[in-house]
């Protein structure tokens, strides 16, 4: 297994181009079973989960066709077919590693009428069931039977009815299966308390293209009017919010100055807005974004929540930004019910931090040292990288597999703006 080495100390100065955002790829593919004809995504990330989601794409039939890209080049082209399904089961093996691949049991009904899909299982972060997943889907008619760790979903005459549904809490990934599923429904459907991250106006943005009927796209409230085919498109998927977020504390960490290329401010507010409160100073230049940080970084009280609050992705980056701070912090994670692994390999390496079930009070230190840590998870993975940056000494972060599914290129996007940051392999 590779493991990333970090020498800290360098400030970050330079253009950091930011890619196509895995959370909105992984919503935009699964779109592709939704019709016959060919969806092409542009600026599509170079990333391990995209990577296992055109394989499971692959194994239900359809042909995923990488375009014109240059092996420098970041992001990639690919056209998705789905002429004709041959599967309808996301099998277990491939749910397990990622759990994203539930998101082909909506668009799997939507266009063949039945799906089998593996129960995802937990993973490091929490539980993460899909139960909202499943009621939403028999609130629009779909029939389930679960057996042996999977749910097999049906639409009775081989067709959703629609309906209306009440989501109890907020959740993406459910908001994004029913949505697929209601754009081929015979009737009408409602969505009520649906998310409203900005990956699923992406989401919506891309299915009206081909076709579909939805209002109330980025409100908590969607109505979808069934179709009965969609067509192809050609979509650009936006640019990742969480990795412009990162970078921006890897800037701030580093009391550097990075112009990040390629962002969509409007999509992260509560990011900027807390970038600010910590003393980060912002400059809005077109599509890019200066952050830089000359003194010293202010402690804040932070709480996660569902889009437009303050996202849950962005916890393990700030609580790193956050250990130099001059005060202390209070950080409370209110999605995920264990999304504090990267806490004690922050400690390992100096840093001052006090978990209270879903709360971590931050205390600044003067300075954190380069130590051997552990990936746990995807963003506690860049919460390590972020506090290798500016210990003094070496960092070796392994597990680094967390990493690739997330970050593109991470260790070239971060030489080039002057980190001592390098990737061997194993053997
Ligand atoms: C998406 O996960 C993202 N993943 C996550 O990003 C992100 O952290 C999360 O949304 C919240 O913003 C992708 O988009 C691929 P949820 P998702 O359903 O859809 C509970 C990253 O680092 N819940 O909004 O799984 C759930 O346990 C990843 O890029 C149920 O109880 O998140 C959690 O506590 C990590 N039942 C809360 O809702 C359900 O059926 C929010 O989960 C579904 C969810």
């Amino acid at each position: 297994m590779d493991r990333i080495l970090i020498r800290g100390g360098n400030r970050l100065s330079g253009r950091l181009p930011i890619s196509g955002a895995k959370n909105a790829a992984l919503t935009l593919m699964p779109c592709a079973l939704l019709t016959e004809e060919p969806v092409t995504l542009r600026n599509l990330p170079r990333l391990a989960d995209v990577d296992s989601f055109g394989h499971l794409l692959n194994q239900l039939g359809c042909s995923t066709r990488i375009e014109g890209a240059r092996p420098e080049d970041f992001g990639r082209v690919m056209t998705i077919r789905a002429g004709k399904l041959t599967a309808t089961e996301a099998p277990y093996d491939i749910v397990r590693k990622m759990r994203a691949s539930i998101l082909v049991l909506g668009p799997l009904i939507g266009r063949a009428g039945e799906a089998t899909v593996s129960l995802p299982g937990g993973c490091a972060i929490g539980n993460r069931p899909i139960d909202l997943h499943l009621k939403a889907l028999e609130a629009i008619g779909a029939k389930l039977e679960m057996a042996a760790g999977y749910v097999k979903a049906t639409a009775p005459g081989g067709r959703l009815s629609g309906g209306k549904y009440t989501f109890p809490i907020v959740s993406v990934g459910a908001t994004e299966n029913v949505v697929m599923a209601a754009v081929l429904a015979k009737g009408g459907s409602r969505i009520e308390n649906a998310a409203r991250e900005p990956e699923i106006v992406d989401l919506c943005n891309l299915l009206v293209q081909m076709g579909a009927r939805i209002s109330g796209i980025g409100t908590e409230t969607l109505e979808i009017e069934g179709v009965d085919r969609l067509h192809g498109a050609t979509y650009r998927v936006m640019p990742d919010r969480i990795e412009a977020g990162s970078y921006a504390c890897a800037a701030a960490i580093t009391g550097g100055s990075l112009e990040l290329v390629g962002v969509k401010l409007s999509d992260m507010h509560a990011t900027t807005d807390a970038l600010i409160a910590a003393g980060v100073t912002l400059e809005e230049r077109g599509d890019n974004l200066l952050v830089s940080a000359s003194g010293p970084l202010q402690p804040l009280t932070l709480s996660t929540a569902p889009y437009p609050g303050f996202a849950t992705d962005m916890q393990a980056q700030f609580m790193a930004m956050l250990c130099l701070a001059q005060g202390a912090s209070v950080l409370t994670e209110t999605i995920f019910e264990n999304r504090y692994m990267h806490v004690p390999e922050l400690a390992r390496m100096g840093a001052n931090i006090e978990v209270h079930g879903r709360t971590a009070v931050v205390r600044g230190v003067e300075r954190l040292t380069g130590a051997p840590v552990m990936a746990t998870d995807l963003r506690a993975s860049m919460s390590l990288i972020i506090a290798g940056l500016v210990a003094d000494g070496e960092t070796q972060v392994s597990r680094v597999y967390h990493l690739d599914r997330g970050y593109e290129r991470l260790e070239e996007k971060l030489s080039a703006v002057g980190a001592d940051i390098e990737r061997v392999g194993d053997g």
